[in-house]
């Protein structure tokens, strides 16, 4: 765990900048590699991750786990953390303001890891994404630009726990995950390139497939 990330953590745990706090046993900052290219972002911790201060150790968390490897990804991989750090009672949704207090914490995270690929794992934090308006139905499975890097919407594991239904489609995001990877180096490589051509250069690559503007960057 890097400094900053051991920092947040510390922070997190001793949180009270929203209600969630009251009556959770521990604020669950995140966990994985500190140099992850993915960031795995979830709704917040449930029961089992409010015990352990760890997330997605639950249900939830071992199916994403199987997802993981469907993708060719270990848990060591990746970083995975939620948008609330502490559990709604009950496993409510998190609110507007609960959300909005919390986000300090996942923006340091994003600026301490540089992941270039964020993967959002349920509506809530697809929303933080893909905007107020997106609809998890329409989008999961799709990457779209976020900032200078890109996120990638999946379907919450919970939900294949819940409705059967789910779990085809819970598959085919995962199953995606690897060609919106490639698609993440990808433009990290040309953002690199572009920088050290330094200002007013150009590359061989400009005009290439890859290099159609954000509206395009959708994956099916
Ligand atoms: N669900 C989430 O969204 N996050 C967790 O950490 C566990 C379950």
């Amino acid at each position: 765990m890097s400094e900053a990330l051991e920092i947040i953590g510390q922070e997190v745990r001793s949180c009270t900048k929203c209600r969630l706090y009251q009556g959770t046993r521990n604020g669950v900052p995140g966990e994985g590699n500190p140099r992850a290219e993915i960031l795995f972002v979830g709704e917040g911790p449930g029961q089992q991750e409010d015990r352990q201060g760890r997330p997605f150790v639950g249900p939830a968390g071992h199916l994403l786990t199987e997802m993981l490897g469907r993708a060719g990804l270990q848990r060591e991989d990746v970083f995975i953390t939620n948008i609330v750090k502490h559990r709604p009672p009950g496993n409510r949704d998190p609110m507007p303001d609960e959300i909005e207090a919390c986000s300090e914490y996942l923006e340091r995270q994003v600026a301490a890891i540089k992941p270039i690929l964020i993967v959002t794992l349920g509506r809530h934090s697809m929303m933080q994404f893909f905007g107020p308006d997106a609809r998890i139905t329409r989008v999961h499975g799709s990457v779209r630009p976020w900032r200078n890097i890109l996120a990638y919407a999946c379907f919450h594991p919970a939900a294949a726990l819940h409705q059967p239904k789910y779990r085809e489609m819970l598959e085919a995001d995962f199953d995606g995950l690897p060609r919106a990877l490639e698609q993440a180096r990808r433009q990290a490589a040309q953002q690199a390139g572009a920088a050290s051509d330094g200002p007013g250069e150009t590359t061989a690559n400009d005009g290439g497939d890859d290099a159609g503007p954000p509206s395009q960057m959708s994956m099916f």
